[in-house]
């Protein structure tokens, strides 16, 4: 349960077959959650990399529903930045803007709200896991509608061999690969 190093959280996530279908194995992540000092380490992992390696100040952190809500949030309150939650079609009140992106069957919609972002913010996006790449480019374009500036895309695990990063237009930090 004590938790030394970055390894030691990567060994938390845990692999289950066959989720949420035949032939998918499924990484998940919510063990770490059983243990606030790998939460803790993990999350101070990432703020450290973008204040080691970011000079800009970082406006908004935008979170990709729903386990980019998980990590989005607290690096935002770390960083005193804002966060923007970027949600699935219908979830979201007042006004919004919506992009699409494929999934394995079938589109999908996802959308911010209009005043979350303003022209010229330094924006930062989380989530859980990059898989094409398709669901983190889709709020990389609902960023840049509302005039903001993606400095880096954030994911906790990066399945490599999907090449989803480059689907992206700026950088890509992940930790587990
Ligand atoms: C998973 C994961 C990423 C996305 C990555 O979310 O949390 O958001 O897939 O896939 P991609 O890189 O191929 O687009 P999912 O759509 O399963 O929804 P959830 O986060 O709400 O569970
Ligand atoms: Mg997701």
């Amino acid at each position: 349960s004590d938790i030394q190093n970055i390894q030691d959280v990567r060994s938390l996530i845990r692999f289950i077959p066959d989720f949420p279908q035949k032939g998918i194995l499924f990484q998940d992540i919510f063990p770490v959650f059983q243990n606030p000092k790998a939460v803790e380490f993990l999350i101070n992992h990432i703020v450290d990399h973008i204040t080691s390696t970011i000079k800009e100040k970082i406006d908004v952190v935008v979170g990709l529903e729903s386990r980019g809500f998980l990590f989005a949030p607290i690096v935002a309150l770390k960083l005193n930045s804002a966060f923007a939650p970027v949600r699935k079609e219908g979830k979201l009140p007042g006004n919004t803007i919506n992009a699409e992106y494929k999934k394995e069957y079938g589109v999908d919609t996802f959308e911010m709200q209009e005043d979350a972002i303003k022209q010229n913010q330094n924006i930062i996006i989380i989530d859980d896991l990059i898989a094409t790449g398709g669901t983190a480019d889709a709020a990389g374009r609902l960023v840049k509608k509302l005039g903001g500036k993606v400095l880096e895309y954030i994911f906790v695990i990066e399945l490599t061999e999907l090449e989803g990063c480059k689907k992206l237009d700026a950088p890509v930090f992940s930790i587990f690969k």
